[in-house]
């Protein structure tokens, strides 16, 4: 009998979760061979709801479903966890700027940091969806002292499927002909993604693709925008793309990536490309299958990709910045 994975998911009422916690049961996420007990963590307020998508998953009969915790006690939510998805946040309300957005949510995270340190299970991978989800990492790994730092990381993988949909789109083929394409910083209106490493085929995607000024304009610009253009059009956050980008990235972090290709997560900085040390910036990374990854760091970097990924570190500094009495 293999051991159940314990995979937790704060905000499990919201969109996100409601999008995600049905995949994960069905085997999406580790496999389908793998059972799995889902850990279930709300506000008090929004526990009936939970309730509500736990009757739900009953009834899908899931066979790898073992069992789901419900709970508001982050202590509780994280006991044993081997992997754990933060999806809740406090939501960007009206007039709030950024900058108040990261002071509201910091104590949030604080207390799941504290939380994972005590609770989580030795082997424990950590997923920040919630934004600022590169600042709300870098708090939660602070304040988890004893869990390795190279267990925790922020979703910049919806960055990155955006990416390739628009550069397939643009080339004309199938979105499975496009790899290698590495976001770079913040998972925000900065985010630089890389195409000149990026892939059509064998060929470089400047190759196939010859509008450079697209590429350098257009191109990022959407990506960059997508998240705001999603909201205008929905009049709420993107939610299953979100959720399928977090169930890629913790399947992808658990999967041997590809020979010669890698995918993106945002990860404590090693030093990599001259990016400060710890924090927490989008790399293209590779996995080993077992749950590790290393920083790909030797790509090219022209003027043009140095400019992008400066300004997207000076925004992560100045995140860091606003809430650095949180991270003693
Ligand atoms: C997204 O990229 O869709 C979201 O992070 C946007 C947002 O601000 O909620």
């Amino acid at each position: 009998m293999t051991t159940p994975i314990r995979v937790a998911v704060t905000g499990a009422a919201g969109s996100i979760g409601y999008a995600l916690l049905f995949r994960i049961a069905s085997g999406e996420m580790f496999g389908k061979d793998q059972p799995v007990i889902l850990h279930l963590i709300e506000i008090p307020q929004a526990i009936k709801a939970v309730e509500g998508v736990v009757m739900e998953l009953n009834d899908c009969a899931f066979e790898l479903l073992q069992d789901v915790v419900v709970t508001d006690d982050v202590n509780t939510g994280f006991d044993g966890v081997n992997s754990a998805i933060l999806v809740g946040g406090r939501p960007r309300g009206p007039g709030m700027v950024r900058a108040d957005l990261i002071k509201a949510n910091g104590p949030i995270f604080t207390s799941m940091g504290k939380a994972i340190n005590e609770k989580a299970a030795d082997d424990i991978r950590v997923v920040v969806v919630a934004n600022p989800c590169n600042t709300n990492a870098l708090i939660t790994m602070a304040n988890a002292p004893d869990v390795p730092k190279e267990r925790f990381s922020a979703l910049t993988r919806l960055d990155q499927n955006r990416a390739r949909h628009q550069l397939a789109m643009k080339a004309g083929v199938a979105v499975s002909e496009v790899t290698n394409v590495g976001i770079f910083g913040n998972h925000s209106k900065t985010m630089y993604p890389d195409f000149f490493n990026a892939k059509i085929g064998d060929k470089a995607v400047t190759d196939v693709i010859t509008d450079m000024e697209w590429l350098k304009g257009d191109f990022i610009d959407t990506v960059q925008q997508r998240g705001k253009a999603i909201i205008d059009a929905r009049g709420a956050s993107s939610a299953a793309s979100a959720a399928n980008a977090a169930l890629e990235h913790m399947r992808d972090w658990y999967t041997k990536t590809p020979e010669g290709q890698w995918t993106s997560m945002s990860v404590p900085s090693t030093g990599a490309y001259g990016i400060d040390e710890g924090l927490m910036y989008s790399f293209p990374v590779r996995c080993d299958g077992e749950g590790n990854y290393e920083i790909v760091e030797d790509l090219d970097i022209n003027d043009f990709a140095r400019e992008k990924m400066t300004t997207t570190l000076e925004e992560l500094k100045g995140e860091r910045e606003a809430i650095a009495d949180l991270l003693k």
